[in-house]
């Protein structure tokens, strides 16, 4: 079993998605509206939280309430990274995307199976975390990312309840693969428990242990890879991966903006993902793309 952690330290685990000190409940009213967009039919908590001294970072605007205003800073010598205090809390967060464009680019992408919706609801209802999970939008991106590539042999770093493993296996082709690695034996449970319903049964093992050692342990290059398990040991899955990539391959990456921390990181988590960031963009051995999707997604390929 996992060691029980503080929520903002559990591994995997997003900051602006759990409550923090220094954070301000906005109105009631705007609470239930956002509580009305959080995606998967479950409500974020802290969702809809803002920071105390958030609000001298932003501008009204004309079509939107507010704009964030990021004073620029060159950082390193080919990143720029805006230095911003953009809360008061123990970690950084801010709305990466607009909430109202947040639902409506899941309300105009494909909806979940009933097997996946199910699936979210149950991870919601009684897994610790339940923000982990991917959700609609980056699961069908995750498929599309699969299916276009032409990847059959997809690795999978974090598999929490199997949401996106799930959504890649609909993205591969009948002779496809995915070998998924998950540490924690409850996650596990559930993830089998849904993976053996799926019509992908097949097509997916879930191997329980340290993700390092697994991949170790595995065979053979990787078409696609999703990075989404412990922060502090990303660069140490890069690493794991990246001579393994096939040449068509893609690695991508989840939780690269960490709801905002990355432009004041204060924690483990945050550090591991701004110096992985910084390391990327500078590495000759690789193209990257930084996506604000949600929580941040950055795609990789060999140079
Ligand atoms: C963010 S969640 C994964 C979410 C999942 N990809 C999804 O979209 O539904 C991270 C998962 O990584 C697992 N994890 C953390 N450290 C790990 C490690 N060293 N090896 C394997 N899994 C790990 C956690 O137990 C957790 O279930």
């Amino acid at each position: 079993m996992l060691e029980p952690e503080p929520k903002s330290l559990r591994p995997g685990c997003c900051p602006r998605r759990y409550g923090h000190g220094g954070e301000t409940e906005v109105p009631a009213e705007s609470a239930r509206s956002a509580d009305c967009l959080a995606g998967d039919g479950a409500s974020r908590p802290a969702a809809h939280r803002l920071r105390s001294g958030e609000s001298q970072l932003k501008q009204r605007t004309g079509r939107f309430a507010t704009r964030t205003v990021y004073p620029a800073r060159p950082v390193l010598e080919h990143v720029h990274r805006p230095r911003l205090r953009a809360c008061t809390g123990q970690n950084g967060g801010v709305d990466l995307v607009d909430p109202r464009i947040e639902q409506y680019a899941e309300a105009h992408t494909t909806p979940p199976p009933p097997l996946l919706a199910e699936l979210a609801a149950e991870t919601h209802a009684t897994l610790a975390s339940p923000e982990m999970l991917t959700g609609t939008v980056v699961g069908r991106l995750l498929e599309l990312l699969v299916h276009g590539s032409g990847a059959k042999r997809v690795l999978e770093i974090g598999t929490f309840s199997g949401y996106s493993a799930l959504a890649m296996a609909a993205g591969l082709p009948p002779d496809g693969h995915i070998d998924t690695c998950e540490v924690d034996p409850v996650h596990a449970e559930v993830a089998r428990r849904y993976i053996a319903r799926s019509p992908y049964a097949d097509r997916i093992t879930l191997h329980l242990g340290p993700a390092l050692e697994t991949i170790a342990a595995l065979a053979g290059d990787f078409d696609f890879v999703f990075i989404d398990a412990d922060k502090p040991n990303y660069a140490n899955y890069l690493e794991a991966v990246l001579p393994r990539l096939t040449r068509h391959g893609l690695i991508a990456v989840d939780n690269t903006l960490w709801s905002g921390a990355v432009l004041d990181p204060l924690d483990d988590s945050a550090r591991a993902i701004v110096e992985l960031n910084d390391r990327l963009v500078v590495d000759e051995r690789v193209t990257v793309a930084q996506l604000t999707v949600r929580d941040g997604l950055t795609l990789i390929r060999r140079a």
